[in-house]
């Protein structure tokens, strides 16, 4: 009752910020993603009567007891699968957690893929993505390679809300994302408190909820069609939109740094000469920009003369969630 899976995070192209259903995790809007070949996160899970209580190591330090989410996502699991047996679960990422790169997302997939392996659940990809969606909503999209659309659905039990591929990694080869690293700090409001908040004081949350249904369809086009402008459009102002219910929300929750903000400035003027890339910010301060294999150079090369960006790290669009062979324990 072992087994290791590997997932990506996923960096979404059009935004997801909030529940209609707190405890199934439904969104009030659909979104889109890329998982991100570079953000990995393998976790081994093992349920044995000779655990006597959930265990959960990441990056080698143990997990809180009140860590609801992961932990209810393993009851949820072994309720699924009618067993009674406690976890050892550890998990390793190669970027740093919970500060904007979408640990969540990876780290969740990769428990959910694994664990109902481990469990002896054989679901599909469907299935999976709707498990992982009830562990942290955006995660549902990591269980898909290259391009995915997480449909919001209208269903109260939550069976149309599951996310599928648009189009595979081989599709769009040259398509890149470049996370700038401005801090390893972790972040200090967590996505899941935050976007409660947006839902329950932003005056114009439901408007622009509302705006992201024709993002994501528009969205789908522009990948099908390998419009590298359009995507930019729409990405870099499903972000903004997203940010600006953010700062409306009360308290406002603000995960600009001036590093960020600076790195947005130089990112417009690029624009402005003509450079072909777009920036994007999620639940933390890196700003990931968007460009073409061809501008990465380029587009590197000035990265290293903005004191503030610490690091890159340099994606393509990546696998999904996957068994993997070799156990961490
Ligand atoms: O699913 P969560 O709780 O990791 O929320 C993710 C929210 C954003 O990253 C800010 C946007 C998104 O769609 O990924």
């Amino acid at each position: 009752m072992k087994a290791t899976a590997i997932a990506n995070a996923n960096i979404a192209l059009v935004k997801y910020w909030g529940k209609r259903d707190k405890a199934l995790i439904l969104p009030y809007q659909s979104s889109v993603s890329m998982t991100c070949d570079g953000l990995q996160t393998v976790t081994t899970v093992e349920f044995s009567a000779e655990h006597q209580e959930d265990q959960i190591l990441i990056n080698d330090e143990e997990l809180r007891k009140d860590s609801k989410d992961v932990l209810g996502h393993i009851e949820r699991i072994r309720q699924l699968a009618g067993i009674k047996e406690k976890a050892r679960i550890v998990s390793e990422t190669n970027f740093p957690v919970a500060a904007g790169l979408a640990s969540s997302a990876s780290g969740l997939a990769a428990i959910t893929v694994a664990a109902t392996a481990a469990a002896g659940l054989a679901l599909s990809e469907r299935e999976l993505t709707i498990l992982a969606r009830q562990g942290s909503g955006s995660a549902c999209r990591s269980i898909a390679a290259g391009f995915a659309t997480w449909h919001r659905g209208s269903r109260e039990d939550g069976k149309d809300s599951f996310a599928e591929q648009i189009a595979p990694p081989e599709h769009w080869p040259e398509f890149r994302m470049i996370a700038t690293i401005l801090t390893e700090a972790k972040k200090q409001v967590s996505s899941r408190g935050g976007m409660a908040q947006s839902v329950a004081t932003c005056p114009y949350y439901h408007q622009w909820a509302a705006t992201a249904e024709s993002d994501a369809g528009a969205m789908r086009d522009a990948i099908l069609r390998k419009d590298f402008s359009a995507v930019c459009e729409i990405a870099q102002h499903s972000a903004l939109k997203m940010h600006a219910v953010m700062l409306a929300t009360k308290p406002p929750i603000i995960y600009f740094l001036p590093q960020s903000l600076e790195v947005i400035h130089h990112v417009l003027s690029w624009q402005q000469e003509g450079l072909a890339c777009a920036f994007t910010m999620d639940g933390g301060p890196q700003v990931k920009i968007l460009c073409l294999e061809k501008d990465v150079p380029e587009i590197q090369r000035r990265l290293k003369d903005i004191p503030s960006v610490i690091r890159t790290v340099e994606c393509r669009p990546g696998a999904g969630a996957r068994l993997a062979e070799k156990h961490l324990f």
